[in-house]
């Protein structure tokens, strides 16, 4: 007997993420069965509308009440993960608490390199030749917990900010579902407070460059 992989996302713009997730759901045998948002503009709800995915949209500003409301839905869906796909808003740790090992998040940086905003700019500022994406477990720091994968961008001269982040994107489509996938096969896991891929503890990223 298979059990359908219940998967939420968050996302709170563009949601391009959203889509390839949505994209390779019957490839990778998972299910996103509702779609949050802190932003009821955000313009990935259309993807959300095409797939018949639910949504919910809650207000930020209201967090601790709306929150509560969030959890309800998404405990109906029973998800095996919750995926955080161009969410840009840091969620307190009581919720995060609700959902130990269960939260993941896609950061447009080789972590530990660059937490935080214009991860981008700078890359260039530094002249850095590689650079890269992280999806990682979501803990209570900002873009710190466990790393799961990363795929890497060699950096070319004629790159600037958008070129950059536009080709990063394009990776980014292929390393979240991807990574959702492992996380599905059972092949990425946690044995307590350690995560194994491949019954072997983590110590690198695994390294997703397709
Ligand atoms: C991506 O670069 C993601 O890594 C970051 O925000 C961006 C979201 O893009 N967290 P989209 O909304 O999925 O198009």
């Amino acid at each position: 007997m298979t059990t359908t992989f219940n998967i939420v996302v968050f996302i709170s713009g563009t949601g391009s993420n959203l889509q390839s997730i949505l994209a390779k759901q019957s490839e990778y045998d998972y299910r996103v069965s509702l779609v949050v948002t802190n932003n009821n503009e955000a313009e990935g709800l259309n993807f959300a509308e095409h797939y018949n995915v639910p949504t919910f949209t809650f207000d930020w500003k209201n967090a601790d009440d709306a929150l509560t409301n969030v959890q309800k839905k998404i405990n109906a869906h029973v998800p095996k993960l919750i995926v955080l796909a161009g969410f840009m808003k840091i969620l307190p740790e009581k919720f995060l608490n609700a959902y130990p090992n269960k939260i993941i998040n896609i950061h447009p940086s080789l972590l530990p390199k660059y937490p935080g905003l214009h991860t981008h700019q700078r890359v260039l500022d530094n002249h850095d030749s590689i650079h890269g994406a992280t999806v990682h477990y979501v803990n209570a720091q900002l873009d710190a917990g466990k790393i799961i994968s990363q795929t890497q961008l060699a950096v070319n001269s004629s790159h600037d900010e958008q070129s950059l982040a536009k080709d990063l994107l394009f990776r980014e489509h292929s390393l979240l579902p991807h990574t959702i996938a492992l996380i599905r096969q059972n092949r990425v896991k946690w044995h307590g407070s350690n995560l194994y891929f491949e019954d072997k503890i983590l110590t690198q990223p695994i390294l997703l460059n397709d």
